[in-house]
């Protein structure tokens, strides 16, 4: 009781005021995973396998060749606890690397309920979604077929992109040491992966950005077409959440945030790790945390999204005004066939694709 509040009182107080009194729309839902997959219908169309692994969460129109179409119409389930919400997001896996050179996946595991949520806490891997609007500022929701990638797959250096996407070491056990607002944290917020073990496991947050150029679904880097706010990222940021956009990406759009949870808690035994570095390694490769991305596809029912970010009385969590909700059993068993298969929990030799020559 007494932890939960604090972790209430906690995150209420980096919760976005607006200003004027406005109040802010903040949902904030789990998604089971959809699937395990080595696609990627955004960076690789129609290329099975695609270069590295994802898990994927969402509506069941994801396939490899996704159009830029209103997906919603061809989705029928989904794994959010908004039933309307058919939006893809798929995010790297993490693979637990011993000092034997095999990889092991860590599991994705849910995240806790807040605000009188019973959705998020009971997902299946998967992770939570948001979308923030500012309190009296305009946004308007994404078009059907819009798109967009956070982060840089290759990337191996930190380009001072924390607010943008970041890890977080939970030092104790039950979101240890969670009281502070997403990749803000000078001690457990890093670019790069934590170097020491993490006993409650690691969290990793993926911010989009929050203007966008008013005419493009995509752009053929999937990153032109929108833009951060001159301030960077708008999560948690007071009265500047959704700061100037530049006059290039003049339409304000609401804030996405993806929070995965990895249960690091079976990989914290140093006698395991390799000798020179922490363990970890995302399912590019990545052994640095620096190229962690995140893909998004819209797929919110017809004008489902922008009436939730449009209530006048704020949205919190998992409930909000007319929008749909489902329950953990319906979202847990909406799946998606795997096009490419591949061993994704045993000890493997190496990691999915990475043996492969490069592209
Ligand atoms: C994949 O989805 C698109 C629509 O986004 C559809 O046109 C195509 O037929 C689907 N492909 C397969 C193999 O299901
Ligand atoms: C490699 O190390 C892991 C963890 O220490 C162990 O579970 C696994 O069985 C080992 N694999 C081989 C082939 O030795």
């Amino acid at each position: 009781m007494i932890l939960s509040a604090l972790i209430f009182a906690g995150l209420s107080s980096a919760l976005p005021q607006a200003g004027g009194g406005g109040q802010n729309t903040m949902l904030r839902f789990g998604c089971s995973q959809v699937v395990i997959d080595r696609i990627d219908p955004l960076v690789n169309p129609g290329l099975a396998p695609s270069p590295h692994m994802h898990q994927v969460v969402g509506g069941n129109a994801f396939n490899v060749t996704m159009q830029s179409t209103d997906i919603a119409k061809l989705a029928d389930c989904t794994t959010c606890g908004y039933a309307d919400d058919f939006s893809n997001y798929w995010t790297a896996n993490l693979y637990f690397k011993a000092r034997n050179g095999t990889y092991k996946r860590v599991p994705q595991i849910p995240n806790r309920d807040l605000f009188g949520d019973k959705y998020t806490g009971k997902t299946k891997g998967g992770f939570v979604v948001y979308y923030v609007s500012p309190g009296k500022a305009k946004v308007t929701a994404f078009k059907p077929g819009f798109r967009m990638l956070v982060g840089d797959a290759n990337n191996r250096v930190s380009k001072n992109l924390k607010s943008q996407t970041c890890f977080r070491c939970y030092t104790g056990p039950n979101f240890g040491g969670d009281n502070a607002a997403p990749c803000q944290d000078a001690k457990l917020d890093t670019e790069g992966f934590p170097k020491g073990a993490c006993p409650g496991g690691i969290r990793s947050n993926i911010l989009y950005p929050t203007c966008w150029d008013g005419t493009n679904l995509d752009s053929p880097d999937h990153k032109a077409h929108v833009a951060y706010p001159k301030n960077g990222p708008a999560l948690f940021t007071g009265s500047s959440v959704g700061g100037d956009c530049p006059s290039t990406h003049p339409i304000k759009i609401p804030q996405i945030m993806l929070e995965i949870v990895w249960d690091t808690s079976k990989f914290n035994n140093k006698a395991e790790w390799p000798t020179d570095s922490q363990p970890f390694v995302l399912s590019t490769g990545d052994d640095t945390g620096f190229g962690q991305h995140g893909d998004y596809v819209f797929g919110w029912k017809d004008d489902s999204l922008q009436k939730a970010m449009d209530s006048a009385k704020g949205c919190m969590g998992a409930s909000c005004g007319g929008l749909r909700e489902q329950q953990p059993d319906a979202g847990n068993a909406c799946q998606v066939k795997q096009v490419v298969h591949e061993d994704a929990d045993g000890w493997l030799k190496e990691l999915p694709g990475m043996g492969e020559m490069p592209m």
